[in-house]
């Protein structure tokens, strides 16, 4: 369980979640985006761990072992959808490296001197030196693979999640003394209600629940497999995508007091975090300190959560093309890396290729992956859950059985679920 909360929590509750909620007005946001992890996210999360405990085998055999033959490959969807993620994932990783080799050698004045934000600009955009960190990052997340020491890995989550939970939490205490704390409270957690009549600010917090948890990528089926039989599934499934949830929101009142404080802007984007946070250190004595820690802690969670997505990969080449263990995780290491190398230089030399509304080619990679594949995913798998798989083996693999819990689960996987990724796709194809 820590293994699949470890791969849960990541970018995605850091960089992600509070870049997404501040260009989705905060507050809304966040009610939206807890509804669609209790209404969809739990569920699914839930399905996926019966799926890979009862078929106790990976997604995509898993998902071969229910449907008939015609619709065995739909399995692949959500392995192809993994290589995308990793592919600008680990560009982003690469950040966080940087930004950590510059705490532990303590030369943060190369940030402050230029100023925050110009400073992360002018990084992003150097054609070559984030290139050598994102490879950093994929080799490591090789290493791993390939070394067979994801066990190991899997065991820094029962360090790393409290340590950066309690990290969190004491940078979240601290910024109960900046002058933007109550400014920053307001923006989270009131909500603007006119925002809710704004269809995008579903898409995005439905795709940011998926891609927090790590949903319809076949990851969470993989820990399924690894889950003991006494283990009960719905507690489970609630703790891990509730527990990423509040990293999220720990992690986002940190951000948006800061914000507040230092007279920022919370749309801003992507770079939100690696502007605001290094501010926030700054003016915090013993700031290098914490900064450094801020930012190896954070560096490792992503890699928990980068080899998840390589394992998934590596065990699909393993069993489908028959590689070894090292093919697969170079070759498909490699390919993250030169899928993202586009992402990388649309910030710099490439910004020009695809600023279609101000995104660039990393936006556009993440849109592409968060807001269609994964709710496209995400539809096939509840109706493999509801429709698919007969009710009474999905609730018994659910430990659920037949009481009241098991009717609105599979009231959820049958309509509900569906019918919303419905909708919210539509919308999604219709924003083009
Ligand atoms: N959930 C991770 C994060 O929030 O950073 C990203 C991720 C990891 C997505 C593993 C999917 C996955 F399989």
């Amino acid at each position: 369980m820590l293994a699949a909360l470890g791969s849960a929590v990541g970018l995605g509750n850091v960089w992600r979640f509070s870049y997404v909620a501040g260009e989705n007005g905060g507050g809304a946001f966040l009610l939206v985006y807890l509804l669609m992890v209790l209404l969809v996210g739990v569920p699914l999360l839930l399905g996926e761990f019966a799926l890979g405990r009862s078929t106790q085998a990976e997604s995509s055999t898993a998902i071969a072992k229910l449907l008939p033959v015609r619709w065995r490959h739909l399995g692949l969807l959500g392995v192809l959808s993994s290589v995308m993620v990793l592919a600008y994932y680990a560009v982003i990783a690469g950040w966080v490296l940087k930004y950590l080799a510059l705490y532990l050698f303590s030369s943060t004045h190369r940030l402050s001197d230029p100023g925050f934000a110009t400073a992360f600009e002018a990084h992003i955009a150097q054609p070559v030196e984030p290139l050598i960190w994102q490879l950093m990052a994929i080799l490591l997340a090789v290493a791993v693979i390939t070394r067979g020491v994801e066990k190991g890995i899997e065991r820094i989550n029962l360090v790393l999640m409290p340590t950066l939970g309690l990290l969190l939490l004491g940078l979240a205490i601290h910024s109960v003394s900046q002058p933007g704390f109550m400014q920053g409270i307001h923006f989270l957690f009131q909500p603007d209600w006119r925002v809710l009549t704004r269809p995008e600010v579903y898409l995005a917090a439905l795709g940011q629940a998926f891609f927090s948890i790590g949903l319809a990528m076949g990851v969470m089926v993989a820990y399924g497999s690894y889950l003991p039989s006494n283990q009960r599934l719905p507690g489970a499934a609630l703790s891990v995508a509730l527990g990423d949830a509040l990293f999220a929101i720990l992690a986002g009142l940190v951000v948006f007091a800061a914000v507040f404080s230092f007279g920022l802007d919370p749309a801003q984007g992507p770079g939100l975090a690696f502007v605001v946070l290094p501010e926030v250190f700054a003016n915090m004595t013993g700031g290098a300190i914490v900064g450094s820690a801020f930012f190896l802690l954070l560096a490792i969670a992503a890699m928990t959560s980068m080899v998840s997505l390589l394992e998934v990969q590596t065990a699909f080449a393993m069993k489908k093309l028959g590689w070894s263990r090292q093919r697969a995780a170079l070759v498909l290491g490699g390919l993250a890396f030169v899928l993202g190398v586009p992402a990388s230089l649309g910030f710099g030399v490439w910004s020009e290729v695809a600023s279609t509304g101000g995104r660039g080619i990393l936006d556009l990679m993440d849109l592409l992956a968060v807001e269609l594949m994964l709710p496209l995913n995400g539809l096939l798998l509840a109706l493999l859950l509801g429709w698919v798989w007969p009710g009474k083996e999905a609730l018994q693999a659910c430990d659920l059985h037949t009481g009241r819990l098991g009717q609105l689960w599979l009231f959820l996987v049958r309509y509900v679920i569906p019918l919303m990724l419905a909708m919210v796709l539509a919308s999604s194809m219709v924003s083009g």
